[in-house]
């Protein structure tokens, strides 16, 4: 089965040389706040974008661009090795969440190494893994593997990736067709490597409601006056039952395709636990705790969510004030084959049927993504992922959604796969994000192997 020649120990000795390296880019990266939901942060996101195409450089690369789009730009870099030989796309993003949770124990862009732990916005979430990636590419070519590589370092994912398309129109054939593999995903837990079968896709919305101009006192106006913030509540309680999550929105499921038997066995075999899920997110409580129920409902079932309720008095006590407008905070995760424009449409449709005041408006549309788990590809993924971490991956879906990667799979006409290195414990987007020196130098290790997986399949 090995199509490598490649040693264990040789190369777990190599990411031990460039541990310092490693540590000191990611420092660099993740003490920039490239933060693409803030538009005071523009700067600083440019800055990340010149920051990778000085590493890029520095590796080596033969070309580095910043491809300019009516957003952040994307960073592109190509190594060629032989022009004979195929390319493999390799797609991170450096854009990061905001970060003003209040319990961070430090501060979220100045990194911190604590023993084999990097803190810091951004650590996994994808500086962490895109620079493994990168440095185990590195190695995969100073190996000798016969293949060609671009690096597509997107700075707008967090947002939805809504120029990405247009970055990749601009490339046109700069941009070689060829596989693409992502590493922006996470594993089941330490030591359970996981492999999307899947993601989700994503439509995001604002319900607002404006009766009023400006704040009134709520014993002159309140009974006669109309409540935004009641009236949204009121909507939100009409489109989902927040006992069980199910959304109310007509025909909201009817084009959700069923997990098939063998992902239900994947399901079963991937060693997911409800209490490791329960310690990883830090919940005191869930909908269930079946464990099939939990699995189907964060991999394979769309969601209903309220992100937040904005409007009135948020201050400390209580202020006695009818608000004079109110915004909800709405997102759908789909599943295939949930299409994000019908899925508005229906949203739209019963909200205006609750209350004909409220205003709906459509944001982020990313499709769902059907994954690759058999074939070449995913064979390759599967023995690269083996050798580095010494267990084989599980096939499982994702409940993120990550923008680019339907778009990568449409332009490239080659299928995209996933090589993720984030665990649950990292924290996603949460408060003291972090990543860790087992999951980089692994990772390392894996991309390493999987140039020349792919060098060897291609032969
Ligand atoms: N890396 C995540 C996607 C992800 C999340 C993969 C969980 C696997 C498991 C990505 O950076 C992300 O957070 N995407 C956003 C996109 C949205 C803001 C448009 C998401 O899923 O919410
Ligand atoms: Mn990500
Ligand atoms: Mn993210």
């Amino acid at each position: 089965m090995k199509q490598h020649h490649l040693d264990f120990d040789v190369l777990r000795q190599w990411t031990i040389g460039v541990r310092e390296a490693y540590q000191r880019t990611l420092e660099q990266y993740v003490n920039i706040p490239s933060v693409s939901m803030e538009p005071e942060r523009k700067g600083d996101v440019l800055r990340q974008a010149q920051a990778a195409v000085a590493t890029l450089t520095e590796f080596g690369a033969n070309q580095v661009e910043l491809v300019p789009t009516k957003g952040n730009p994307v960073v592109f870099a190509r190594f060629e090795t032989d022009p004979s030989a195929p390319t493999v796309t390799i797609y991170n993003h450096l854009d990061v969440q905001p970060a003003n949770e209040p319990e961070w124990t430090s501060e979220p862009f100045r990194f911190r190494h604590v023993d084999d732990r990097y803190f810091g916005r951004g650590a996994t979430d994808d500086k962490g893994p895109a620079l493994a990636a990168l440095f185990g590419a590195r190695k995969g070519l100073d190996d000798g593997a016969r293949i060609n590589v671009q690096i597509l370092w997107e700075l707008e994912e967090e947002i939805g990736s809504p120029n990405f398309a247009e970055a990749l129109t601009t490339l046109g054939d700069r941009l070689r067709p060829g596989t693409v593999v992502v590493s922006d995903t996470i594993w089941i837990a330490r030591g359970r490597p996981a492999v999307p079968a899947g993601l989700r896709g994503l439509q995001t919305y604002t319900f607002t409601l404006e009766v009023g101009a400006t704040d009134q006192h709520s014993g002159t106006t309140g009974g006669a006056a109309r409540n935004p913030v009641a009236e949204l509540a009121e909507v939100a309680a009409a489109c989902v039952d927040a006992k069980t999550g199910r959304c109310k929105v007509p025909g909201f499921y009817h084009d959700v395709v069923k997990p098939t038997k063998q992902e239900l066995r994947d399901f079963a075999g991937s060693g997911f636990s409800v209490a490791q899920f329960m310690k990883d997110h830090g919940f005191k409580s869930i909908r269930t705790k079946d464990k099939l129920e939990v699995m189907k409902r964060i991999w394979a079932l769309p969601t209903f969510e309220l992100h937040g309720l904005v409007g009135g008095y948020a201050g400390p006590g209580v202020k006695t004030v009818i608000p004079p407008r109110a915004e909800l905070k709405v997102s759908t995760r789909l599943v295939p084959d949930q299409r994000p424009e019908a899925i508005a449409r229906l949203v739209a449709k019963h909200v205006k049927r609750v209350n004909k005041d409220v205003k709906v408006t459509a944001q982020h549309a990313l499709r769902p993504y059907r994954g690759v788990t058999s074939g070449p590809h995913a064979d390759a993924v599967k023995r690269a992922m083996a050798f580095a971490f010494g267990r084989a991956p599980v096939f499982v879906r994702e409940g993120g959604s990550i923008g680019a990667v339907v778009t990568m799979q449409e332009r490239l006409k080659a299928p995209v796969m996933f090589l993720g290195l984030s665990l649950p414990e990292h924290g996603y987007h949460a408060p003291n994000e972090n990543f860790d020196w087992e999951q980089a130098s692994g990772g390392m290790i894996a991309f390493a192997a999987y140039l020349h997986e792919l060098a060897a399949m291609e032969k």
